[in-house]
Protein backbone atom coordinates (compact mmCIF):
# COMPACT_ATOMS: atom_id res chain seq x y z
CA UNK A 1 0.00 0.00 0.00
CA UNK A 2 1.51 3.46 -1.01
CA UNK A 3 1.12 5.61 2.06
CA UNK A 4 2.23 9.15 1.21
CA UNK A 5 1.66 11.89 3.48
CA UNK A 6 -1.13 13.86 1.33
CA UNK A 7 -2.30 17.34 2.87
CA UNK A 8 -6.24 17.03 1.16
CA UNK A 9 -6.62 13.63 2.84
CA UNK A 10 -5.71 15.11 6.30
CA UNK A 11 -7.68 18.39 5.98
CA UNK A 12 -10.75 16.25 4.99
CA UNK A 13 -9.98 14.30 7.80
CA UNK A 14 -10.09 16.87 10.67
CA UNK A 15 -12.58 18.41 12.72
CA UNK A 16 -14.36 20.73 11.10
CA UNK A 17 -15.08 23.21 13.57
CA UNK A 18 -10.95 23.60 13.57
CA UNK A 19 -8.56 26.40 12.47
CA UNK A 20 -5.86 23.79 11.10
CA UNK A 21 -3.79 24.53 8.71
CA UNK A 22 -2.00 22.06 7.54
CA UNK A 23 1.71 22.20 5.60
CA UNK A 24 3.08 18.63 4.10
CA UNK A 25 6.99 18.79 3.26
CA UNK A 26 8.99 15.87 2.19
CA UNK A 27 11.87 17.04 4.07
CA UNK A 28 13.00 19.40 6.88
CA UNK A 29 15.59 19.71 9.88
CA UNK A 30 13.11 19.05 12.06
CA UNK A 31 9.61 20.47 11.90
CA UNK A 32 9.84 21.95 15.53
CA UNK A 33 12.30 24.01 14.20
CA UNK A 34 10.13 25.31 11.33
CA UNK A 35 7.27 25.69 13.27
CA UNK A 36 9.10 27.88 15.27
CA UNK A 37 10.51 29.48 12.63
CA UNK A 38 6.81 30.11 11.17
CA UNK A 39 5.45 31.35 14.25
CA UNK A 40 7.99 34.13 14.30
CA UNK A 41 7.09 34.89 10.79
CA UNK A 42 3.11 35.52 11.88
CA UNK A 43 1.84 32.19 11.53
CA UNK A 44 -1.50 31.62 13.67
CA UNK A 45 -2.52 29.05 15.97
CA UNK A 46 -3.58 25.87 14.86
CA UNK A 47 -0.74 25.30 12.20
CA UNK A 48 0.40 22.60 11.71
CA UNK A 49 4.19 21.04 10.03
CA UNK A 50 3.80 17.37 9.11
CA UNK A 51 7.04 16.27 7.25
CA UNK A 52 7.73 12.91 5.91
CA UNK A 53 11.47 13.13 7.39
CA UNK A 54 14.02 14.75 8.80
CA UNK A 55 17.17 15.09 8.98
CA UNK A 56 17.76 16.49 12.08
CA UNK A 57 14.65 15.63 14.64
CA UNK A 58 15.19 16.37 18.12
CA UNK A 59 14.19 14.79 20.91
CA UNK A 60 14.43 15.96 24.86
CA UNK A 61 17.51 16.77 26.58
CA UNK A 62 19.31 17.26 23.42
CA UNK A 63 19.06 14.02 21.67
CA UNK A 64 18.32 12.80 18.56
CA UNK A 65 14.86 11.93 16.91
CA UNK A 66 15.55 9.19 14.53
CA UNK A 67 13.62 10.44 11.98
CA UNK A 68 13.46 8.47 8.18
CA UNK A 69 10.95 8.31 5.00
CA UNK A 70 8.34 6.74 4.39
CA UNK A 71 7.59 5.00 7.57
CA UNK A 72 6.85 7.78 10.50
CA UNK A 73 4.78 10.71 11.37
CA UNK A 74 6.94 13.81 12.40
CA UNK A 75 4.81 16.75 13.18
CA UNK A 76 4.32 19.96 15.20
CA UNK A 77 1.55 21.55 16.15
CA UNK A 78 1.59 25.61 16.69
CA UNK A 79 -0.27 26.90 19.28
CA UNK A 80 -0.99 30.42 21.04
CA UNK A 81 -1.13 30.03 24.47
CA UNK A 82 -3.90 33.15 24.10
CA UNK A 83 -6.47 30.98 22.31
CA UNK A 84 -6.39 28.00 24.79
CA UNK A 85 -7.47 27.71 28.48
CA UNK A 86 -5.96 24.35 29.43
CA UNK A 87 -2.60 25.80 31.17
CA UNK A 88 0.59 25.22 29.00
CA UNK A 89 2.51 22.65 31.31
CA UNK A 90 -0.46 20.44 30.30
CA UNK A 91 0.07 19.81 26.67
CA UNK A 92 2.64 17.84 26.77
CA UNK A 93 0.51 15.67 29.35
CA UNK A 94 -2.16 16.29 26.64
CA UNK A 95 -0.40 15.33 23.48
CA UNK A 96 0.41 11.92 25.23
CA UNK A 97 -2.84 11.27 25.86
CA UNK A 98 -4.07 12.29 22.48
CA UNK A 99 -1.86 9.64 21.08
CA UNK A 100 -2.19 6.42 22.97
CA UNK A 101 -6.36 7.17 22.85
CA UNK A 102 -5.40 6.85 18.65
CA UNK A 103 -3.14 4.02 19.36
CA UNK A 104 -5.58 2.12 21.77
CA UNK A 105 -7.95 2.78 18.82
CA UNK A 106 -6.09 1.43 15.62
CA UNK A 107 -3.94 -1.44 17.32
CA UNK A 108 -4.71 -4.17 19.42
CA UNK A 109 -1.35 -4.07 21.73
CA UNK A 110 -1.99 -1.49 24.19
CA UNK A 111 0.17 1.84 24.43
CA UNK A 112 1.63 2.96 27.34
CA UNK A 113 3.39 6.44 28.75
CA UNK A 114 6.79 6.35 29.87
CA UNK A 115 6.75 9.79 32.45
CA UNK A 116 7.32 12.10 31.40
CA UNK A 117 6.21 11.51 27.39
CA UNK A 118 7.56 8.78 26.02
CA UNK A 119 5.02 6.36 24.45
CA UNK A 120 5.74 2.28 24.69
CA UNK A 121 4.24 -0.34 23.06
CA UNK A 122 5.13 -3.89 24.18
CA UNK A 123 8.12 -2.19 25.70
CA UNK A 124 9.08 -0.46 22.78
CA UNK A 125 9.56 3.04 22.24
CA UNK A 126 7.22 4.19 18.98
CA UNK A 127 6.37 7.53 20.11
CA UNK A 128 8.58 10.97 22.01
CA UNK A 129 7.02 14.29 22.02
CA UNK A 130 8.60 17.24 22.60
CA UNK A 131 6.97 20.42 23.60
CA UNK A 132 8.59 23.72 22.77
CA UNK A 133 7.91 27.40 23.54
CA UNK A 134 9.00 30.61 21.83
CA UNK A 135 8.97 33.86 23.84
CA UNK A 136 7.71 37.46 23.11
CA UNK A 137 11.25 39.37 23.75
CA UNK A 138 9.69 42.41 24.04
CA UNK A 139 6.82 41.41 26.59
CA UNK A 140 8.89 38.95 28.16
CA UNK A 141 6.43 36.43 28.12
CA UNK A 142 5.56 33.08 25.96
CA UNK A 143 4.12 33.30 22.46
CA UNK A 144 3.91 30.13 21.20
CA UNK A 145 3.99 26.86 22.10
CA UNK A 146 5.05 24.33 19.81
CA UNK A 147 4.32 20.49 20.74
CA UNK A 148 5.93 18.15 18.35
CA UNK A 149 5.51 14.30 18.27
CA UNK A 150 7.41 12.13 16.74
CA UNK A 151 5.90 8.29 15.87
CA UNK A 152 7.61 5.12 14.58
CA UNK A 153 4.82 3.82 12.48
CA UNK A 154 6.01 0.82 10.43
CA UNK A 155 9.88 1.83 10.35
CA UNK A 156 11.33 -1.85 10.37
CA UNK A 157 13.38 -3.10 13.79
CA UNK A 158 16.49 -3.28 11.59
CA UNK A 159 16.22 0.14 10.40
CA UNK A 160 16.59 1.82 13.56
CA UNK A 161 20.48 2.70 13.88
CA UNK A 162 23.02 1.13 16.46
CA UNK A 163 21.46 1.17 19.93
CA UNK A 164 18.46 2.37 19.05
CA UNK A 165 17.29 -0.92 17.77
CA UNK A 166 16.95 -2.12 21.26
CA UNK A 167 14.96 0.84 22.59
CA UNK A 168 13.14 1.51 19.74
CA UNK A 169 9.94 0.04 17.86
CA UNK A 170 7.09 0.79 15.76
CA UNK A 171 3.45 0.73 16.04
CA UNK A 172 3.00 -1.29 12.46
CA UNK A 173 -1.23 -1.06 12.44
CA UNK A 174 -3.65 -2.59 10.37
CA UNK A 175 -5.42 -1.12 7.11
CA UNK A 176 -4.53 2.48 8.58
CA UNK A 177 -2.82 5.17 6.44
CA UNK A 178 -0.60 7.88 8.06
CA UNK A 179 -2.81 10.38 7.29
CA UNK A 180 -5.43 9.19 9.07
CA UNK A 181 -3.54 8.09 12.25
CA UNK A 182 -1.56 12.13 12.26
CA UNK A 183 -6.38 13.60 11.33
CA UNK A 184 -6.81 11.49 14.44
CA UNK A 185 -4.18 12.46 16.75
CA UNK A 186 -4.92 16.44 16.14
CA UNK A 187 -8.64 15.97 16.67
CA UNK A 188 -8.12 14.03 20.16
CA UNK A 189 -5.10 16.60 20.97
CA UNK A 190 -7.44 19.40 20.39
CA UNK A 191 -10.72 17.95 22.12
CA UNK A 192 -8.42 17.88 25.20
CA UNK A 193 -7.43 21.32 24.83
CA UNK A 194 -10.87 22.65 24.29
CA UNK A 195 -12.30 20.57 26.63
CA UNK A 196 -9.82 21.72 30.14
CA UNK A 197 -10.86 19.33 32.34
CA UNK A 198 -7.20 18.80 33.68
CA UNK A 199 -8.58 15.90 36.47
CA UNK A 200 -9.86 13.82 33.18
CA UNK A 201 -6.78 14.32 31.73
CA UNK A 202 -4.39 13.28 34.85
CA UNK A 203 -6.84 10.37 35.67
CA UNK A 204 -6.17 9.40 31.78
CA UNK A 205 -2.59 9.94 31.82
CA UNK A 206 -2.25 7.86 34.98
CA UNK A 207 -4.43 4.51 33.53
CA UNK A 208 -1.70 4.82 30.62
CA UNK A 209 1.09 5.26 33.00
CA UNK A 210 4.01 2.71 32.30
CA UNK A 211 5.64 3.53 35.92
CA UNK A 212 3.31 4.25 38.11
CA UNK A 213 3.20 1.08 41.60
CA UNK A 214 7.08 -0.25 39.83
CA UNK A 215 10.16 0.32 41.12
CA UNK A 216 12.19 3.13 39.27
CA UNK A 217 15.98 4.58 39.26
CA UNK A 218 16.28 8.26 38.70
CA UNK A 219 18.62 10.78 39.70
CA UNK A 220 17.87 14.12 41.03
CA UNK A 221 20.52 17.05 42.04
CA UNK A 222 23.61 14.59 40.69
CA UNK A 223 22.16 11.73 43.13
CA UNK A 224 20.83 8.30 42.11
CA UNK A 225 17.73 7.13 43.83
CA UNK A 226 15.97 3.87 43.98
CA UNK A 227 12.32 3.87 44.86
CA UNK A 228 8.57 3.01 43.65
CA UNK A 229 6.62 5.41 41.57
CA UNK A 230 3.16 5.91 43.65
CA UNK A 231 1.31 8.55 41.84
CA UNK A 232 1.33 11.48 39.79
CA UNK A 233 0.15 14.78 40.87
CA UNK A 234 -2.23 17.27 39.50
CA UNK A 235 0.86 19.08 38.17
CA UNK A 236 1.36 16.05 36.04
CA UNK A 237 5.01 15.45 38.26
CA UNK A 238 5.67 11.76 39.59
CA UNK A 239 5.64 11.44 43.11
CA UNK A 240 8.43 8.18 44.03
CA UNK A 241 8.42 6.69 47.38
CA UNK A 242 12.53 5.78 48.75
CA UNK A 243 12.70 2.58 50.35
CA UNK A 244 13.17 4.94 53.86
CA UNK A 245 9.87 6.09 53.25
CA UNK A 246 10.46 9.51 52.14
CA UNK A 247 8.68 10.87 49.10
CA UNK A 248 10.28 12.64 46.03
CA UNK A 249 8.74 14.92 43.83
CA UNK A 250 10.45 14.53 40.03
CA UNK A 251 8.89 17.58 37.72
CA UNK A 252 11.08 16.51 34.97
CA UNK A 253 14.16 14.63 33.70
CA UNK A 254 14.52 10.44 32.89
CA UNK A 255 14.06 8.03 35.27
CA UNK A 256 14.44 3.91 34.23
CA UNK A 257 12.35 1.50 35.64
CA UNK A 258 13.71 -1.53 37.74
CA UNK A 259 17.03 -2.81 36.01
CA UNK A 260 16.08 -2.13 32.59
CA UNK A 261 17.21 0.84 31.17
CA UNK A 262 14.61 2.50 28.78
CA UNK A 263 15.97 5.62 27.95
CA UNK A 264 17.82 6.07 24.55
C1 LIG B 1 11.89 12.48 22.55
O1 LIG B 1 11.79 11.30 22.25
O2 LIG B 1 12.67 12.88 23.43
C2 LIG B 1 11.03 13.48 21.84
C3 LIG B 1 11.04 13.28 20.36
C4 LIG B 1 10.23 14.30 19.59
C5 LIG B 1 10.36 14.10 18.11
C6 LIG B 1 9.46 15.00 17.33
S1 LIG B 1 9.43 14.55 15.64
C7 LIG B 1 8.57 16.01 15.26
C8 LIG B 1 9.19 17.12 16.08
N1 LIG B 1 10.35 17.67 15.43
C9 LIG B 1 11.46 17.43 16.11
O3 LIG B 1 12.61 17.79 15.78
N2 LIG B 1 11.20 16.74 17.23
C10 LIG B 1 9.78 16.48 17.35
Amino acid sequence: MTDNIIKEEITSLVNKKSSFNIIVLKTINSTNSYAKYLAKSGSPHETVVIADSQTEGRGRLGREFFSPEGTGIYMSILLKPEKIAIPMSFLTVAAGVAVCRVLNNISKTPAEIKWVNDIFMCQKKVCGILAEITNDSIKGTIDNIIVGIGLNVTTPDQVFPGKLGNVAGSVFPENISRNEIIAYIINELRTIYIENNIQKLIDEYKAYSLVLNKRINFTKNGETFTGTAIDINMEGNLIARLENGEKVVLKSGEISLGSENFTN
